[in-house]
């Protein structure tokens, strides 16, 4: 069974592995580490038992968005749901923080991550040229928490 939780310290080094399979150019453990601290409630984990298999950051601006900092899925339990659970739970999160919409920065060649947000609501607003280094461009991607639209 997997359960969402809040991270904790003793999680981090099981959050470092799975950044470093999922990242070239991977957040450093000291970063993972600070936003335990930055990310109060907002920093959680899938578990299976006690292995952690996945993680989400996020954190409010303004008090009225949020913001998904990062979310990874270890590679052998990519596409079980896990990433939609994580994401799912953050966006609870954000909206009783506040929050009206949620909001994320891709690489625009992260085809896979850019389908999963897709699927789960959110939309290419704009790109931020060289936002990961020169020629490394992103799409920001939006969803809204706040309107409920009928069918
Ligand atoms: C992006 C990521 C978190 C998704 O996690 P996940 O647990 O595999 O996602 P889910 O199983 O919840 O996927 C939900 C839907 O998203 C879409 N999706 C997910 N992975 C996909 C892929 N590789 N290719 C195409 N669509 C994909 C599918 O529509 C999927 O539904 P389906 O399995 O019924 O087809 C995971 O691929 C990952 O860790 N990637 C590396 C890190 C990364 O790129 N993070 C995002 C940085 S901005």
């Amino acid at each position: 069974m997997v359960i969402i939780t809040d991270a904790t310290e003793a999680d981090l080094g099981q959050i470092f592995e799975i950044e470093t399979e999922s990242f070239d150019d991977p957040y450093p453990y000291s970063l993972l580490r600070a936003y335990l601290f930055l990310a109060n409630k907002l920093y959680l984990v899938a578990k299976e038992g006690e292995k952690i298999i996945g993680y989400i950051i996020g954190i409010i601006q303004y008090g009225y968005r949020g913001h998904i900092v990062s979310i990874a899925v270890e590679p052998a339990y990519r596409k079980k749901g896990i990433g939609t659970k994580l994401l799912s739970e953050i966006e609870e999160r954000f909206k009783l923080n506040g929050a009206k919409y949620s909001y994320l920065e891709v690489n625009i060649n992260n085809l896979p991550a850019i389908s999963f947000y897709r699927e789960n609501g959110y939309l290419i607003m704009y790109m931020r040229r060289n936002y990961y280094g020169r020629g490394k461009h992103a799409f920001v991607m939006i969803k809204n928490l706040y309107y409920k639209f009928l069918d």
